[in-house]
């Protein structure tokens, strides 16, 4: 299988550059720089090495270097901002460090003829996120790109096939950014694009039949598309050996958990156990109304129903998860800050009586999942539902949580959903839900006062749901669920929308 390799240098588009590579077919594999030697780089055979960005200068004491070797290995080699600052440094080009010239976002680039710059017009504009720069090239790289304050924005040896950019082709605000990494991947590493998420699966599968062999698996099933596609891989891959332990925590929404019980107990043969452990959850929750508090909550809750089923079992030595990249990101991998901790990442206690977890879906983005679940046959209105968070309704009922108050979103929830799948405006959304709010404003209803619940609803458009718009849907849409919800939904006298894009605020409201 073609692959090309990216070196991980800690830099923030480090998956992205791996998506853009698989959207073109081909397989990129991230690895941390320091994880792999210039002797494992050949014998995985890679077609090709893009060096990443990352954090640091390369004058920091402690910045990570690359091994020179894997310059002489034959691969063609593609570094990207501080990836080509390393090769310049290491490579005796001069890097220069100067506050006053750091460039941030869309720039003018003017280009020369490379073949990384094939069909790229001389000037077109750019993303740049940096401090440091190239003034030299190394010896016997020649420059093919400069900016206003870039001398050299960047650099090729072609007879080597080693290339290097300033800017950062990966992001869509760099206008040709496909077309370099497309010249990178397919004309100079050679690789023809037979990659799909059909070998996804087939070698994931491949995978953990022989990881996992003889093992009993444990699938947490939260009831959301990854933790579904998750399952169905590991049940392709080791079948009845693998257990789906389907919580039911009772913050899903409307008749959701008799759904995911049917498909794929049914439909898609898994050996599955539904717990229903609303009463449990609740429990837990009484009183609680700080969001990361629930998080851990729930998430600690699942992992001990987990415990007590695999009690039942009998002896269990592997856990899956669902998680999924963003989830990763988003809980602060490394030193990134965490924004929230997704309940599937950062809520596990610290003991736990598995011998590993498996996270099959951990390097996708959403819309990969969903790709990988219809290779595996899940139906499409399973596969292409949104995205719903592990703690569900828990983090939608703003403050403290009591069943009437998640039977009252429940409802609202459902009637907003029916109303925007039912419209023209259909399936422009990504996102949509109804979140019950803690406030409470007077109403009238008749001729007597109300004073009940305030509904906001929430859509939301994105692509990956780092960044989001809220969605613009059309007045009389809204009109009609709010009409609906206020006269159908017991205690709710007000809905609003939300009309806030992330950044700066979320998705969801906790
Ligand atoms: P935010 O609110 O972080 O949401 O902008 C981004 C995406 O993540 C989902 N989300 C979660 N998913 N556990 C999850 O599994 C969580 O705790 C959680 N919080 C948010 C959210 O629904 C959206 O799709």
């Amino acid at each position: 299988m073609e692959k090309i390799l990216v070196l991980d240098f800690g830099g923030q588009y480090n998956q992205l550059i791996a998506r853009r590579v698989r959207e073109m077919n081909v397989y990129a594999e991230i690895v941390p720089f320091n994880k792999t030697t210039p002797a494992d780089i050949c014998a995985e055979g890679y077609k090709g090495i893009i060096f990443t960005g990352g954090p640091n200068s390369v004058y920091d004491e402690k910045s990570p270097h690359f091994d020179k070797g894997i310059l002489s290995a034959g691969i063609p080699v593609l570094g990207i901002c501080y990836g080509c600052q390393l090769i310049a440094y290491m490579g005796g080009g001069e890097v220069c460090c100067a506050e006053s010239i750091s460039e941030y976002g869309k720039t003018d680039l003017t280009v020369t003829e490379s073949p990384l710059f094939e069909g790229v017009p001389q000037k077109s504009v750019c993303w740049m996120s940096h401090t440091d720069y190239v003034r030299t090239p190394p010896a016997g790289f020649t420059v093919t790109a400069v900016t206003a304050n870039c001398p050299c924005a960047a650099f090729a040896d072609s007879e080597r096939k080693i290339y290097g950019v300033q800017f950062h082709p990966e992001v869509t605000h760099t206008e040709y950014g496909g077309r370099i990494l497309s010249n990178f991947i397919k004309n100079i590493c050679g690789c023809k694009g037979d990659w799909t998420m059909e070998n996804f699966a087939g070698t994931s599968i491949a995978k953990y039949r022989e990881e996992l062999a003889g093992k009993k698996v444990l699938c947490a099933l939260s009831g959301g598309v990854d933790s579904s596609v998750a399952a169905v891989l590991l049940h392709k891959a080791i079948g009845q050996n693998l257990i789906c332990v389907f919580v039911d925590h009772g913050f899903l929404r409307k008749d959701e958990g008799d759904t995911v019980e049917r498909v794929m107990k049914n439909e898609m043969g898994l050996n599955l156990i539904r717990v229903n452990a609303q009463q449990r959850f609740l429990g837990k929750l009484a009183g609680v109304t700080e969001p990361e508090k629930k998080r851990k909550i729930i998430g600690e809750e699942f992992i001990r129903v987990f415990e007590d089923v695999a009690k039942e079992i009998g002896k269990v030595d592997v856990l899956v998860q669902g998680t999924i990249y963003p989830d990763v990101i988003e809980s602060g991998k490394g030193d990134a800050a965490v924004i929230k901790s997704h309940h599937n990442v950062g809520g596990l206690p610290d003991i736990i009586e598995f011998e590993k977890i498996v996270e099959p879906l951990r390097d996708l983005f959403k819309d990969e999942v969903r790709a990988v679940g219809r290779q595996l046959g899940i139906p499409e209105y399973l596969v292409s539902r949104q995205p719903f968070p592990g703690p569900g309704l828990a983090i939608r009922v703003i403050g403290d949580i009591t069943a009437e108050k998640l039977d009252i979103l429940r409802e609202a929830d459902a009637i907003f959903r029916e109303e925007l799948d039912n419209s023209e405006f259909g399936g422009k959304a990504n996102q949509y839900f109804a979140v019950l709010t803690n406030c409470r404003t007077v109403g009238v209803m008749g001729d007597a006062r109300t004073y009940g619940y305030t509904v906001a609803l929430r859509a939301v458009t994105t692509d990956d749901f780092m960044t989001a718009d809220f969605a613009r849907i059309p007045f009389d849409v809204l009109a009609k669920a709010s009409n609906r919800i206020t006269n159908e939904v017991r205690s709710v006298s007000r809905v609003v929308y939300d009309i806030t894009a992330k950044p700066p605020a979320t998705v969801e409201w906790e």
